[in-house]
């Protein structure tokens, strides 16, 4: 079993694969802010672990306030250090500690403007990950951003997972693979309509 604690030990390391995947996330994350005007926009992030990505992004921006997010993270140990974060921070993010295959999970967190799937993906099964991006229309409110990660350790999905998006009514507008890595950012907009989140359901479990 990993230690998703532990986990986010590379994170002190600037240089680390992690830390430049996160710098991806955030850029596109900040580039998504930019674009909407909006007063009022929602954010949530399934496996948000600490959620360093959207709190990094938060801490640096004067209109914080327009966000109001939720972090679905099952280890209590993140979850407490990212509450601690968004408190310190002054920001509308609630740590929750629950299971984000659950569909029931996101129930008051959504529809969302903006969410983020980093480091899900790798970390369940391919049929988990198809079914996962065929119900993320179910999470978004109109015209939302999704944000995603996954390993191109072989064998590569990204180009699976880049045709589910397109076959779930999102179309892209950012991959990055970089070659020196194995890690992948993708960036979807949803331009099909939204469904609701009812039924409830399991996505996805890690394995
Ligand atoms: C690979 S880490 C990614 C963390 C974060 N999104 C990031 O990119 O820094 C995966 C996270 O998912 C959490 N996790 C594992 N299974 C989960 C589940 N069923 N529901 C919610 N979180 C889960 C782990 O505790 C861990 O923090």
């Amino acid at each position: 079993m990993k230690d998703w604690y532990d986990w986010h030990q590379p994170y002190a390391d600037p240089a680390s694969p992690l830390s430049r995947r996160m710098r991806l996330v955030q850029r596109h994350i900040v580039d998504w802010l930019d674009e909407r005007p909006e007063l009022e926009l929602t954010v949530v992030s399934a496996c948000a672990g600490q959620g360093r990505d959207l709190l990094g992004v938060l801490a640096e921006r004067p209109d914080a306030a327009r966000v109001r997010a939720t972090l679905i993270e099952y280890d209590p140990r993140n979850v407490a250090v990212a509450q601690a974060e968004a408190a310190r921070l002054g920001v509308a993010v609630e740590a929750r500690c629950a299971d984000a295959g659950l569909l029931e999970s996101y129930a008051d967190a959504v529809p969302a403007d903006l969410v983020l799937f980093a480091g899900v993906f790798g970390n369940i099964g391919d049929e988990d990950v198809r079914r996962s991006v065929a119900a993320l229309p179910r999470l978004c409110a109109p015209g939302a951003t999704v944000i995603w990660t996954r390993t191109r350790r072989a064998p590569d999905l990204t180009p699976a997972i880049r045709a589910w998006f397109a076959e779930a009514g999102f179309t892209e507008t950012a991959f990055h693979a970089p070659e020196d890595v194995v890690f992948t950012v993708g960036v979807h907009r949803l331009t099909a309509d939204p469904r609701p989140l009812d039924p409830p359901g399991r996505l996805f479990s890690f394995t």
